[in-house]
């Protein structure tokens, strides 16, 4: 999988490549990357890339002329083509799924106010936000979404850690732990040290559900919730433990 991203900046992503997981992708050519800088495409003297908003207001807009020269060399709106933006829909895991399925993605980082939007009517195919939050630069956003992405292309990361992480099945990931079984007075769940996995496996279940309606019981609003979370839920509900429960989990009490 390729990804070209274009930036005033693309300094700030050449060591997001270049190491730990990233840099072993690359180096097992499982992951392709070009780093394009839009100036390279402004043909003036001043290699002038931004210019006043028609219309009044404040701050600078993103010039057409050399994005559009650097998005057609990139192979734009050929290519599927993300304009990181805050005023785009919001990045979740089944968007980095479904981008994760292209050979090729292009990534146009914004600066001061956004782009001209000839732009992205003319060479943007989705335009996407990490949060509903403003940074100062696309290029944090597009590393957010490059690093959602890239890690889901078979071969970066074993299937089974993918399987088992927060939202692979719409809830958050349990509590985890490891050795030693005692920490400072504090025990590890018995069951977890049980070797049973039929139990291990219900536990964790239980403790997702538990801190996903702690945080983000919005999450649980599906229609096509598996029967067996249903179950467990209602269990946790009968139990009337649920905020107890959540403060097991997560470690904070409600009174926090
Ligand atoms: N650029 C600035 N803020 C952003 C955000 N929240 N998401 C994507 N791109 C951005």
């Amino acid at each position: 999988m390729k990804f070209t991203v274009l930036s005033l900046f693309p300094e700030i992503l050449e060591g997001y490549f270049s190491a730990s997981i990233m840099k072993r992708a690359v180096e097992k050519g499982m992951i392709q990357y070009s780093l394009v800088n839009i100036r390279d495409f402004a043909y003036d003297k001043h290699h002038k890339c931004d210019d006043e908003v028609f219309g009044g207001g404040a701050g600078m807009l993103m010039k057409p002329e050399p994005l559009d020269r650097a998005l057609a060399s990139a192979g734009s709106p050929g290519v599927r083509t993300v304009y990181v933006t805050p005023s785009g829909r919001l990045l979740n895991q089944a968007m980095a799924q479904d981008l994760a399925r292209e050979e090729q993605l292009v990534i146009l980082c914004g600066r001061y106010e956004g782009v001209d939007q000839r732009i992205i009517d003319t060479r943007v195919t989705d335009e996407i936000s990490i949060g509903d939050y403003v940074l100062s630069s696309g290029e944090v956003a597009a590393m957010v979404l490059i690093d959602a992405v890239y890690r889901l292309h078979p071969g970066v990361i074993s299937g089974e850690s993918l399987t088992e992480e927060s939202f692979s099945d719409g809830l958050l990931e349990y509590p985890q732990y490891t050795r030693p079984a005692v920490y400072a007075t504090m025990q590890v769940p018995d069951v977890l040290l049980s070797g049973n996995h039929a139990q291990i496996a219900r536990w964790r279940l239980k403790a997702s559900l538990a801190k996903t309606v702690a945080y983000r019981p919005e999450l649980l609003a599906r229609t096509d919730l598996p029967e067996a979370v249903g179950r467990l839920l209602k269990e946790l509900i009968d139990e009337g433990g649920l905020n107890e429960r959540t403060a097991v989990h997560t470690g904070r009490t409600d009174q926090e």
